[in-house]
């Protein structure tokens, strides 16, 4: 049986491919879409979840837009790496995908009410919505079947030296999740940099033949050029999706019992994710933490979305 899940993202390129792999893949089941600031404000942020859904063909999923800044501190939107679209790169049709009116938080909560069995939540952005959910709505947290997240680290940051961008935004939203007694797996930069998009990669995707993997082909070029430009990377690590992967086969993405506490107020490290693997603090552990990545497979099932998607529309 399909997995139920929802995506709370903030598109954002990895973003996109993550929604693609949700939606096709046939161990998940995508319930809803909603959406957060992060990347790029709220409005384009959920402008691009339109688009991508539009393009792909993703027109039977509620798409709803949720909060449009962190809990606490101001928004901090990451156009040098998305740019000022939030999904610059490749054109976009006019999105035919409209958003629903519910806030993201309203329609998770009834989503979660209403399904037969718990729901996966799969976080590839700042945690606002998340935690608003847990605070607003407390009886939704034995609806959740666990929440796989993108974000944090085992190591070091991606937005500061310690901190990495979907906690750093958000920090006090990070720790109410991870303080809510959900299950969480936290799938860090650790991981997710296993997941480059090497020319091999980009190759697959124009190979479909279609204009959705020539997109995505697109989108990982754009990307690629960010992450060579800010960071010397000669290809850039697919993050998102390595979230949804470890929801459609766990085989994919190993992971371990870990205590994760967020630094709130740390003067350089705030955002951080001190995650200790080895139990020094002796404190309960409240999470699974991924330390790998089966790349080949992953790759098989990203590129293998795509084409079913692609040959959805064709
Ligand atoms: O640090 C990477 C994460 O921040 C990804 O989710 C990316 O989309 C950005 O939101
Ligand atoms: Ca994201």
């Amino acid at each position: 049986m399909p997995v139920p899940i929802i995506i709370d993202c903030d598109p954002g390129h990895d973003d996109a491919l993550a929604l693609m792999l949700a939606a096709a893949d046939p161990a998940v089941d995508l319930l809803a879409i909603t959406t957060v600031a992060g990347n790029q404000t709220l409005d384009k942020t959920t402008l691009n979840a339109r688009r991508v859904c539009t393009l792909a063909g993703i027109t039977d999923v509620p798409v709803a837009a949720g909060c449009d800044r962190p809990l606490v501190q101001p928004l901090a939107v990451a156009a040098d790496v998305h740019g000022a679209s939030g999904l610059d790169g490749p054109r976009f049709p006019p999105p035919t995908v409209d958003v629903v009116p519910e806030h993201a938080v309203d329609l998770i909560h009834r989503i979660l009410r209403e399904h037969p069995e718990p729901v996966t939540l799969v976080p590839t952005a700042p945690l606002t919505n998340i935690a608003l959910l847990l605070t607003r709505y407390p009886d939704s947290a034995s609806r959740i079947r666990e929440i796989v997240l993108m974000g944090g680290s085992t190591e070091r940051g991606n937005r500061t030296p310690a901190a990495e961008f979907n906690i750093h935004t958000d920090p006090e939203a990070a720790a109410i999740v991870l303080d809510s007694g959900v299950p969480v797996t936290m799938c860090g930069l650790n991981v997710t940099h296993q997941a480059l998009a090497t020319p091999e990669v980009l190759a697959r995707f124009e190979a479909l033949g279609t204009e959705l993997g020539r997109t995505c082909a697109e989108l990982l070029a754009y990307f690629g050029s960010a992450y060579h430009r800010l960071w010397g990377m000669p290809h850039p690590p697919l993050h998102d999706p390595v979230a949804v992967a470890r929801v459609i086969d766990p085989t994919l993405v190993e992971c371990v019992d870990a205590t994760v506490s967020i630094e709130l107020h740390g003067s350089h490290t705030r955002g951080a994710t001190v995650v200790d693997l080895h139990h020094y603090l002796g404190r309960p552990v409240n999470a699974r933490v991924a330390v790998s990545l089966d790349t080949e497979r992953f790759w098989d099932r990203m590129v293998g979305a795509v084409e079913a998607l692609g040959s959805r529309r064709a």
